[in-house]
């Protein structure tokens, strides 16, 4: 038997930008997991078995499609129970489905190979993605298959940032499932109606993915906080944000946070904050009063 736990995610820069080729900034979130148990069996099909959780049939099918297209692409004609358990929020933007493509496609390279080549995972990784997400950018396959922060950019090879001072992140999540496909959609009807509009708003945002890599280098936190609470603002403009979405990042600055921001797709799903960590209990429990469901403590390092 083989197992394998693959981390959560937090986009902290350059959302739906990176979905029109320009960069952005993602670091795993390792206390958030999903584990993945891979048996062989002599079985004539697969078998996904989730304990504590009844699938619907389209959730069953979405991951009997997913293991059968990883096995007809590593060429595996062998049959498998594929043992699921993940801590990570579905649809909250925290790469629960990357994360599951990863740690799925990571067991079946083992099985096959003994070893995994991470350039090679990513890519099956993001092959499995697009049953969840239509055309993803990558960014989540990538830094979840890497487990490290990056600066990624379509087409182009990873930047791995090295992290100067240990950023305290909190993540509260709204509760609201946030559909990525739904978002990326919408924003891209958006844009095509306004393209000179939007794509100044992407230049915008590719810059501040450009700065705040540098400020992450050298350390400059309240620099790093201003940009989150830029970026926040740009993402208010192409709508993805809602009214808890923007609650909880009012009650993190309020609460004294460098910066806040909505992480992922939005319409849903959760926000950031980038807190002193003495500030980390008052903001969490200012983050739940207004209206978050669950916040995540997470140090960058
Ligand atoms: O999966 P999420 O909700 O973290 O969103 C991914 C980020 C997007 O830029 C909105 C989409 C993408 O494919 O990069």
């Amino acid at each position: 038997m083989m197992e394998i736990t693959s981390p959560g995610k937090i986009i902290l820069f350059g959302e739906h930008a990176v979905v029109y080729g320009k960069p952005a900034i993602a670091a795993p979130v390792n206390s958030l997991t999903t584990n993945v148990k891979l048996k062989e069996t002599d079985d004539e099909i697969s078998k996904i078995i989730v304990p504590d959780k009844s699938l619907t049939p389209e959730e069953r099918n979405r991951l009997e499609e997913l293991v059968e297209l990883m096995k007809k692409e590593l060429d595996i004609k062998d049959n498998f129970h594929i043992t699921i358990d993940s801590s990570i929020p579905i649809s909250s933007g925290m790469g629960s489905s990357a994360s599951l493509c990863v740690s799925i496609a990571k067991s079946l390279f083992l099985h096959k190979n003994n070893s995994v080549d991470v350039d090679e995972l990513s890519k099956l990784a993001l092959i499995g993605e697009k049953i969840f997400h239509g055309n993803p950018s990558g960014i989540d396959t990538n830094v979840i298959s890497y487990n490290q922060t990056l600066f990624f950019q379509k087409k182009k090879k990873n930047e791995f940032i090295k992290i100067k001072k240990p950023l305290n992140i909190l993540i509260a999540d709204s509760g609201i499932k946030g559909s990525t496909k739904r978002a990326v959609s919408l924003v891209k009807k958006k844009y095509e109606e306004n393209k000179i509009i939007y794509s100044k708003i992407f230049d915008d945002m590719e810059k501040i993915s450009i700065v705040s890599k540098k400020a992450i280098e050298e350390g400059d936190i309240e620099k790093l906080g201003r940009m989150m609470t830029l970026n926040h603002a740009l993402l208010k403009m192409i709508g993805v944000t809602n009214e808890k979405l923007d609650y909880m990042f009012s009650s993190a600055i309020d609460y004294g946070a460098y910066g806040a921001k909505i992480s992922g797709a939005g319409m849903g799903g959760n926000i950031i904050a980038l807190v002193k960590e003495e500030d980390i209990e008052n903001i969490t429990e200012a983050l739940r009063e207004n209206g978050a469901v669950h916040v995540y403590h997470t140090v960058i390092k």
